[in-house]
């Protein structure tokens, strides 16, 4: 059987992720710290869309994450024809303010667990007729984001890598897209300690979950390269791209200073 192997699959823009596709009557995998959630999650889905859910409690910031994660699926004796590397985070405010190894972890989920994930089933969505890769980055990753520096940093590389990835592969039977949605309302805003002016900002144009998710998951099926969602943070990648640098980025550091 085939399943969507769905990092962060248990809130947030992950979880919406997860009931989209279970509407579709597709088995998942789910990987996140939190066993609670995942474990309601996980019910939730199961007997709302009679479909096979498994989860996996793992902390992505992990040496081994990746391969932990490689394994235990080989154990379940499935096979995965769907890859979705959605769980990240950030950091906000100034980078003295946290410490090298903080940045570094969060650099391990939102960079290393995703190409990690990536290479190692690689060789098992080759197998399958059909297979994709979808890849959560951020409308951050089109400027440099000062107070927000390693998080847009870490999406600007999940942007490159996808698009030369889905180069490299785009002769195979794998496709790979990449999707920067904007300010969803998630937890995000609280783990990464944005402000209140930030908040503020976003309220107005904030996405739900699942606007995200059905846009995210529909342009994986078309085997779109690159998506940012939603029209007002189209504008806004477009007018960074316009604007001086310099420019931008000091509305930017207004923003999250
Ligand atoms: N919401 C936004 O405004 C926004 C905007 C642009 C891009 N994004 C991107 O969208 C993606 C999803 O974020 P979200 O908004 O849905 O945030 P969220 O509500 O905080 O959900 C994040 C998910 O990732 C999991 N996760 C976080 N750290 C993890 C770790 N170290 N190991 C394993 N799992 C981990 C979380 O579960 P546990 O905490 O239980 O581990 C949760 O399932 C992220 O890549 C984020 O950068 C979000």
């Amino acid at each position: 059987m085939s399943y969507a192997l769905i990092t962060g699959g248990s809130k947030g823009i992950g979880k919406a992720i997860a009931y989209y596709l279970a509407e579709k009557k597709i088995n998942l995998l789910l990987v996140a710290r939190s066993e609670s959630l995942l474990k309601e999650v996980s019910i939730a889905l199961r007997n709302n869309f009679r479909i096979d859910v498994k989860y996996l409690c793992v902390d992505l910031a992990g040496e081994n994450a990746a391969e932990i994660i490689f394994e235990w699926v080989r154990t379940q004796n499935v096979t995965v024809n769907i890859l979705i590397n959605n769980a990240g985070y950030g950091l906000s405010g100034g980078f003295e303010k946290y410490s090298a190894s903080s940045h570094a972890e969060m650099m391990h989920v939102n960079m290393v667990s995703l190409v990690k994930l990536t290479s190692l089933f690689l060789p098992m969505l080759k197998q399958q007729l059909r297979s994709y890769i979808l890849n959560i980055a951020s409308n951050a990753a089109y400027q440099a984001v000062p107070y927000l520096g390693t998080y847009a940093a870490s999406k600007s590389f999940v942007v490159s890598f996808s698009r030369a990835l889905q180069y490299e592969l785009r002769k195979t039977n794998v496709s790979v897209t990449c999707v920067s949605p904007g300010g969803a309302n998630t937890d995000f805003g609280t783990r990464a300690n944005i402000g209140r002016r930030a908040i503020k900002a976003g309220e107005k144009f904030n996405m739900e979950p699942d606007e995200v998710a059905a846009i995210a998951v529909k342009a994986m099926f078309k085997k779109r390269k690159e998506v940012v969602v939603g029209f007002v943070n189209r504008i806004g990648a477009f007018l960074v791209w316009l604007t001086p640098k310099g420019l931008s980025e000091r509305v930017a550091a207004k923003l999250y200073e």
